[in-house]
């Protein structure tokens, strides 16, 4: 994975067929995804359960790019070496998940992935600043973990433009997560971001037998964030 800050488009799929991860994940690869974001939740860090390593593991070969695993788990240390095993690319937890954000970042690099730290609504973007040399990748969510299509947080802007003055040249991607479509989607590019994670506004209107329209989701998604 080499660094680019070019904008990365990242379905959730939180918002697929949860019978058919597989093809789902080979139809928005095909439709132009850049990344594909894996949304792992355990009913206790959020009020909704997803899956685990388990099935990341089997969607893994389903995937030619990017696995972007955002762990909404606590306590996450017990689980990292099971998702790097299952083939995650970034791994991302959340600073709220537990008392040692700085152990758990420094076991993710141990088992080879990329480190990811994710920040709820509420915890400023001050709360990661020595961590900086840690992470590979900085998630800003924009709603409050745990569902899908839910409204963007506009207040989450300012801390995006925050957190790119603090990042200068280091090579950290910011990712937006939460209530991107075309019209929020400039917002969070114009103040720094480059991976914007999109679940409903990518996967509407279209399905594993119909998937032209997760393409004409996607590019719309681009075309508005790179206007
Ligand atoms: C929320 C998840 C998101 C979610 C985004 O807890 O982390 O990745 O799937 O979904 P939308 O794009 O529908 O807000
Ligand atoms: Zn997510």
């Amino acid at each position: 994975m080499s660094f680019d800050r070019s904008i990365k488009i990242a379905p959730s799929i939180l918002s697929a067929d949860f019978a058919n991860f597989g093809a789902e994940c080979e139809a928005i690869e095909a439709q132009g995804a850049d990344w594909v974001h894996v949304d792992v939740m355990d009913g206790h860090f959020v009020p909704n359960i997803t899956f685990g390593p388990a099935t990341c593991a089997a969607i893994r070969p389903h995937i030619k790019g990017v696995m972007d695993v955002h762990l909404m788990i606590a306590p996450v240390d017990p689980y990292i070496e099971a998702f790097a095993k299952a083939g995650a690319d970034v791994i991302t937890a959340h600073v709220e998940a537990g008392p040692h954000i700085h152990r758990t970042l420094q076991a993710i690099r141990g088992a080879g992935a990329k480190a990811g730290v994710a920040l709820n609504p509420g915890t400023p973007a001050s709360s990661i600043e020595h961590l900086l040399d840690m992470v590979d990748l900085v998630c800003v969510m924009t709603v409050n973990p745990g569902f899908g299509g839910q409204k963007f947080i506009h207040s989450q802007v300012d801390k995006v433009r925050q957190l790119r003055t603090m990042i200068g040249d280091r090579a950290i991607h910011i990712e937006i997560d939460g209530g991107v479509d075309p019209t929020t989607a400039p917002l969070v590019a114009a103040a720094g971001a480059d991976v914007l994670v999109a679940g409903s506004a990518v996967f509407r209107g279209g399905s594993v037998s119909d998937p032209a329209p997760y393409g004409e989701n996607i590019r719309a998604i681009r075309a508005a964030a790179q206007a």
